[in-house]
């Protein structure tokens, strides 16, 4: 008995290995839905497809981070060790991720890296380093496509308010984004990150969701490249990547001078 919404075909054509697609975004910014949209989409068209999420909170490790999310902020863990076991959680799911591209199947997952490392650098604690909290994920299996569903968090809070967990508040969700911004729009990722306005209708956001990734998925089907490993970053360009998701934040964000006003990004 499987209750596995996209069980394995043996494809028409032999395929390299799978895709692996992250998806990501703040808060409500509809992960979930285009992931599920997506992963439908893919398998419709004849692709294998999974999909993972993390935190994946059905491990013991799993466990331990959905106490800290719904706790209250009297928990005793430090962000240090809360940081190392969302990545821990990444690296127990490493060798199940990787089993599945090498068989074709493409990945669709539920925040990744890079939820991982700028939740926890959006705290500014100065022990806390953007770099430093990348590091533990260098060598995990790299991304081939980093889809960032980009709203605000007005719009975000919108659908359902935040408040629920320890994250969602509206000052964290506006570094946040700003964060993935400034990752995604200033060639941090060459390319691998893209920026998908997500504030429209769900059908609409899906079809371009569909139109990043469908290619970058055929493109891997048949390259037959080896899954890449997440790389360092240099700890000497932390102080102008900092500044640039200042200047992020200052652009994007809310701020008591500008009231409820929201400037709204135009993704390129
Ligand atoms: N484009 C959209 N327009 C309006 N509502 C949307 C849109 N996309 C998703 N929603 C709704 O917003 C809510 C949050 O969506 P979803 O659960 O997919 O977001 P998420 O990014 O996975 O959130 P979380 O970070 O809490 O897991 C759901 O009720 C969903 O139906
Ligand atoms: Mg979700």
């Amino acid at each position: 008995m499987s209750e596995d919404p996209y069980p394995y075909r043996t494809p028409s054509t032999p395929i390299a290995r799978g895709a692996f697609i992250v998806i990501e975004g703040l808060d409500r910014s509809g992960k979930t839905t285009q992931g599920k949209l997506l992963a439908d989409a893919l398998y419709s068209s004849g692709h294998n497809v999974r999909q993972t999420r993390f935190p994946d909170r059905t491990t013991p490790i799993g466990q331990m981070i959905s106490t800290y999310l719904t706790s209250s902020s009297s928990t005793t863990l430090s962000d240090q060790a809360i940081h190392l076991l969302f990545s821990a959680n990444r690296w127990e799911a490493a060798p199940s991720i990787l089993s599945s591209l090498q068989q074709g199947t493409t990945i669709i997952c539920d925040r990744y890296t890079h939820s991982g490392a700028i939740y926890s650098a959006a705290k500014h604690n100065p022990a806390l380093p953007f770099h430093w909290a990348w590091s533990p994920d260098v060598g995990l299996p790299a991304p081939d496509l980093v889809v960032f569903l980009d709203v605000s968090p007005e719009n975000a809070a919108k659908r359902g308010g935040f408040g629920d967990e320890r994250y969602e508040t509206r000052e964290m969700q506006e570094w946040v984004r700003s964060f993935f911004v400034t990752m995604a729009a200033f060639g941090e990722e060459d390319g691998d990150m893209v920026i998908v306005p997500a504030g429209k209708e769900i059908s609409d956001v899906a079809n371009v969701v569909l139109d990043k990734v469908l290619p970058k998925v055929e493109v891997v089907e048949k390259s037959g490249s080896e899954v890449g490993k997440i790389e360092g970053r240099d700890s000497n360009g932390e102080r102008s990547f900092m500044m640039n998701v200042r200047m992020m934040y200052e652009t994007l964000g809310y701020s008591k001078d500008k009231g409820q006003e929201q400037i709204e990004y135009v993704a390129p």
